[in-house]
């Protein structure tokens, strides 16, 4: 008799991804695999490349080398020579919208209200009628505590109730992924416990996430996995627990005993 372990769904496989800008080479063979439900952190020094490799996660820049495959279909492929090619720009648009993305600015529209900001893609992009968008909008307006703010400009917010807006935004487009780049590094200290609050309960519904983040608490507690980029490369990584307990690179070492 064998007993069969099921596959991981893989949610985001990247292999090899290089990215230079101009002779400054960001990104040098970074892969990365994440399963369904799973919470990646990545932490490295400023300049190290995480933004720039979230960003070619989505298409928002492009990779050199290397492939992307979200959620079992190619974004990008790498040729013999090891160059990528994309998919055409329409699958790429289709397939890029299984990752919702929130940025260390929140990135609202200042001149829509909470309501609109959040019913502006669904219906344009997905084609959602206004009740159907409305009705969304609010359930997740809800779900981060901000039904209240329904009608107000992003302006009339605080940092906190900015980004629980982007989160909630980012998730009216029903993404299989949530990518966050550096969400509380714009916030003051008591103003970041509500995005974590709000980003640990979606991890707890099992939704994918790749965060980078400088929360070493957030990684340890909600991330199942942590990874450390230096220079354009993926040093290492381990599950949380291991990573903060026993890191392995001189690198990893010298940078959390900067960080704890
Ligand atoms: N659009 C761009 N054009 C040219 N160089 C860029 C561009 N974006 C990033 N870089 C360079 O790429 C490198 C990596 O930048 P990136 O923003 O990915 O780092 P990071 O790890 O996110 O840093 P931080 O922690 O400060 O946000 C840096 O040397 C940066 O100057
Ligand atoms: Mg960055």
């Amino acid at each position: 008799m064998t007993t069969e372990t099921p596959q991981p769904r893989i949610m985001i496989a990247a292999h090899g991804l290089g990215k230079a800008f101009g002779t400054n080479r960001v990104l040098q063979g970074v892969s990365l695999d994440l399963a369904h439900g799973e919470v990646v952190a990545v932490i490295g020094p400023s300049g190290s490349g995480k933004s720039t490799f979230l960003r070619c996660l989505n298409h928002l820049e492009t990779i050199d080398e290397g492939s992307v495959t979200i959620d079992g279909e190619p974004l990008a492929t790498a040729g013999q020579d090891g160059r990528s090619h994309y998919v055409p720009e329409r699958e790429v648009r289709r397939i890029c919208r299984k990752m919702g993305m929130v940025f260390q600015s929140f990135n609202l529209f200042p001149h829509m209200t909470v309501l609109q900001n959040l019913i502006e893609a669904p219906m344009t992009v997905k084609g959602l009628a206004r009740e159907a968008a409305v009705a969304k909008a609010e359930a997740l307006l809800d779900k981060v505590g901000l039904l209240a703010k329904r009608d107000s400009y992003p302006g009339r917010l605080s940092g906190g109730q900015k980004q629980r807006v982007a989160i909630a935004r980012a998730l009216a487009m029903e993404p299989q992924i949530m990518l966050f780049d550096e969400p509380t590094s714009a916030l003051d200290p008591e103003l970041t416990g509500e995005v974590l609050r709000t980003m640990r309960a979606l991890a707890q519904e099992r939704m994918t996430m790749l965060v980078v983040t400088h929360e070493m608490g957030f990684a340890r507690e909600v991330a199942n996995r942590v990874v450390f980029m230096d220079q354009g490369q993926l040093i290492e990584q381990a599950p949380a627990a291991q990573f903060f307990a026993t890191p392995q690179h001189p690198r990893t070492q010298a940078f959390l005993q900067q960080m704890l």
